[in-house]
């Protein structure tokens, strides 16, 4: 389902979060947050969606394979938001096209040679405008998903991309799993928002608490 009004697909936020917050330790660490329950539902969201996007910060931390494994359905194609073109050429997502097809989402500020490169590896590489801070904009990013055909656009992470979404208003629905435990100071999830009043606080139209063995998974859409 698109969201007709403007023409982009419905972004899906979805993270595992400790219960203070952090998505991952001051190294980066995130494997794993939440339990194997919490790890079926999450690829459960997966299936919904017909891609699976990413910053390049988390393809650098967790090297990640984004593929459709625990639930059956059709593979989401991957997207990586990388301004720069900066993704390490032996990345899983970049050397497993047989799994599920990847696009990169970049800006002019990466390299013809550097974009030739990716191409040959089989990706799709798609030159999008440069925000006012210099990442990908991202509402061109939907709209080349869009051109894609793709509808429905699950962000799994991770800080950077999650922040970028939600301060862009961009997001319908979130979907976080709680896991008890505690890391203290790490990754959070969400960065500045730019709320200084509690009135401009996100809030939610339905609000929605599910146990999923020790964990607890929050939906709610926007
Ligand atoms: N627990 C979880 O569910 C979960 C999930 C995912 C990730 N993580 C963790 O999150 C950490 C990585 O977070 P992160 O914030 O460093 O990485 P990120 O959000 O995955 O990637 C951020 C990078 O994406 C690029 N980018 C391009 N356009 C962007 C835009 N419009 N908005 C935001 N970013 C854009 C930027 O790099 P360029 O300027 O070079 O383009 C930026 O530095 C890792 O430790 C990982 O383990 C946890």
């Amino acid at each position: 389902m698109k969201d007709h009004a403007h023409n982009q697909p419905v972004v899906t936020v979805h993270y595992a979060q400790s219960l203070d917050g952090q998505i991952a330790t001051c190294t980066g660490d995130s494997r794993w947050i939440s339990s194997p329950a919490t790890l079926t539902y999450a690829h459960a969201l997966r299936a919904e969606n017909q891609a699976v996007l990413v910053g390049v910060g988390t393809i650098i931390a967790d090297d990640p394979r984004l593929t459709l494994r625990l639930v059956r359905g059709e593979q989401p194609r991957r997207v990586v938001l990388d301004s720069a073109l900066r993704i390490p050429l032996g990345s899983m997502v970049l050397n497993d096209s047989a799994k599920a097809s990847t696009v990169l989402i970049t800006t002019p500020r990466a390299s013809a040679e550097r974009i030739v490169r990716l191409c040959a590896k089989g990706v799709d590489v798609v030159v999008v405008e440069e925000s006012d801070d210099g990442k990908v904009c991202l509402a061109s990013a939907l709209e080349c998903l869009s051109s894609f055909g793709i509808e429905r656009v699950l962000v799994e992470g991770g800080n950077q991309t999650i922040t970028s979404f939600l301060r862009a208003g961009l997001v319908s629905r979130l979907a976080i799993c709680i896991a008890p435990l505690l890391i203290g100071k790490g990754v959070g999830a969400v960065g500045d928002l730019g709320v200084v009043r509690l009135a401009q606080a996100i809030r939610f139209q339905t609000a929605q608490w599910i146990p999923a063995g020790p964990d607890l998974i929050f939906e709610g859409k926007l």
